[in-house]
């Protein structure tokens, strides 16, 4: 593989809202991010990505721009954000922002221009199509409920959007429209971004006969996904894109990629590809269904594991994906992927264990490394998440009663992961001095950055012995670029998997059962690299792991 200057380094995500907040308004903000640099670099981060802080009416966080050349003034400003760019640089960390090019706001220069005059110039910076019979032009549903398609008052347009209402698609059929984005992308790689991550980037090739598609709802209505699947040459668009500014730059980029062909994978990380690298959400599939909540799926432990062995063996030889647990659209690992006797310390670290050192770019979402939970409310109106309350309509409009309707939303809401990060035991858990912007999560007082820095056994010291060992000078080659070899497949509940190359074996040993279980070696243990707490030496031939431990050992290599 062609060495690239982000090989090996982990990366952390940060949700300004809930991150850190410096002046009281209950915001997370820049100046935030800046006092907490160096517990970034203490954890061993090299990368962080900000999810979105330009200008934008926040009605779906950020993710709904209104000017891509602003910062939005509850964050701070253009001279703060400046200034943590030149922090983080002299702390060695490299800072990547979100880039929502898929759609904007409907408070946009650009759409207001079009709104105004759906056949102007700026019309064609959108999907503007005429219905048809008075109705909208097909049944595609939005990915947060209902039509995708827009009325324009006073005419027989509509206009489209995948996401909110407020988020109309903006049109990369036009070159005008590619050209501006492009020269902003580049604004911003010329003040000292490192990269990208790309959102929700397959959604912007249209079928544009807009066709109609067998429903998949009562209402006669089809997941926009149905189109995104179907559709050929999403391709063209990302070659273009990554030609005009990420190459030229060497940037950084990781792509939120759902709906790609299997075989296609080369074509975005691969050495010639698109992007970097992005997310492996094969782990979030598995459990979800994409579109509604309620069509929850069934799976167990060993589907969970065969689903991370089969991601990494795809990605062998072709690229490396960015490997997650957890980041702002979904819940929190430790509620969403262990089973209850699992949802404690040692499971934390036992998750923790089998997605760090996976081949690949490990992505950190915040509050992560202390282990923080679900936050479940006691009624659909203290959320505040656009896609929790139309999820919520969605399974009452299925036959779920309220109270089931909740439970799903207890259970999958994105303001599980959304909650402020839990930074001491103080009031408002030192998030804020105000009143926080979204409800904090009560365990708090257990959970915090403060008691676990004080405690050795915690997960965030966890953490830091992982990370550290991840880039140690002796094994960051092997975890790199070492292969991934799945071991001990049939063994029920144990995750485990070999990384290897010409100067290691390493194997990593997780026991995700409920009960005790004996593991046979065929090599002997060189040295244990790392135990998440209760392994005494073991010389024999096989070691003995507890439910939930986890364990690193350094294999003698055969001779051969
Ligand atoms: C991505 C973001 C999500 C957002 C959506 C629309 O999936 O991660 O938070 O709601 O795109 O921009
Ligand atoms: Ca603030």
């Amino acid at each position: 593989m062609k060495k690239q200057w982000w090989h090996g380094k982990v990366a952390y995500q940060i949700y300004p809202k809930s991150f850190q907040d410096t002046n009281g308004d209950g915001i997370g903000d820049l100046r935030g991010i800046i006092n907490r640099l160096d517990y970034l670099k203490d954890l061993g981060i090299d990368i962080i990505w900000i999810s979105p802080i330009y200008q934008s009416p926040f009605v779906d966080q950020g993710y709904d721009i209104s000017d891509y050349y602003k910062i939005a003034k509850e964050f701070g400003t253009m001279e703060e954000l400046e200034e943590l760019l030149s922090e983080a640089k002299k702390r060695g960390i490299f800072i990547i922002m979100d880039l929502v090019i898929n759609h904007c706001s409907d408070q946009h220069e650009w759409f207001q221009k079009a709104l105004a005059n759906p056949e102007g110039e700026y019309g064609k910076y959108f999907y503007f199509v005429k219905g048809k019979n008075g109705k909208e032009p097909n049944n595609w549903r939005s990915y947060f409920g209902g039509s995708v398609w827009e009325p324009v008052k006073g005419t027989d347009y509509y206009y489209l959007h995948f996401f909110a209402k407020e988020q109309p698609d903006l049109n990369w059929t036009n070159k005008e429209l590619r050209q501006k984005l492009y020269d902003m992308i580049n604004w911003w790689l010329e003040k000292g971004l490192a990269g990208f991550r790309i959102d929700a980037i397959m959604n912007i090739k249209k079928d544009l006969d807009f066709p109609s598609y067998e429903p998949d709802s009562e209402d006669g209505t089809v997941h926009v996904t149905k189109m995104v699947e179907s559709v050929e040459g999403v391709e063209e668009y990302l070659k273009e894109l990554n030609e005009q500014t990420f190459k030229k730059y060497d940037a950084f980029t990781v792509g939120e990629v759902f709906n790609m062909k299997k075989e296609q994978l080369g074509t975005f990380i691969g050495e010639e590809g698109v992007f970097s690298t992005i997310f492996d959400f094969s782990q979030h599939i598995l459990t979800q269904e994409e579109g509604d909540w309620h069509q929850e799926r069934q799976w167990t432990m060993d589907d969970w594991k065969k689903t991370i062995y089969s991601a990494q063996e795809e990605a062998e030889g072709i690229g490396l994906y960015a490997n997650i647990l957890e980041n702002h659209d979904e819940p929190r690992a430790i509620s969403r992927f262990l089973p209850p006797y699992a949802q404690n310390k040692q499971g934390a670290k036992a998750i923790a264990t089998v997605s760090l050192l996976l081949k690949g770019i490990p992505f950190i979402y915040q509050g992560q490394e202390i282990g923080m939970t679900n936050c479940p409310m006691d009624s659909i109106d203290q959320y505040d998440d656009i896609s929790t309350k139309d999820q919520y309509e969605e399974a009452l409009k299925a036959g779920l009663s309220e109270e089931e309707a909740l439970k799903i939303c207890q259970r999958f809401s994105r303001d599980n992961a959304r909650t402020p990060m839990q930074w001491s035991e103080e009031e408002q858990a030192g998030f804020t001095t105000g009143k926080p912007w979204l409800f904090i999560n009560p365990n708090y007082k257990e959970i915090n950055v403060k008691a676990e820095e004080e405690d050795v056994d915690s997960i965030l010291n966890y953490y830091k012995k992982l990370i550290a060992l991840r880039k140690s000078k002796e094994y960051i080659h092997t975890f790199t670029y070492g292969k991934f070899l799945p071991v001990y497949e049939e063994k029920e509940g144990i995750v485990a998997y070999d990384r290897e190359d010409e100067e290691n074996k390493i194997r990593v040993l997780v026991n995700l059962s409920d009960h005790v279980s004996q593991i046979p070696l065929e090599a002997p243990i060189e040295e244990v690299l790392l135990s998440n707490g209760y392994y005494e030496e073991q010389k024999g031939d096989y070691v003995e792991l507890k439910s939930c431990e986890a364990i690193v050992l350094k294999l003698k290599q055969s001779v051969q």
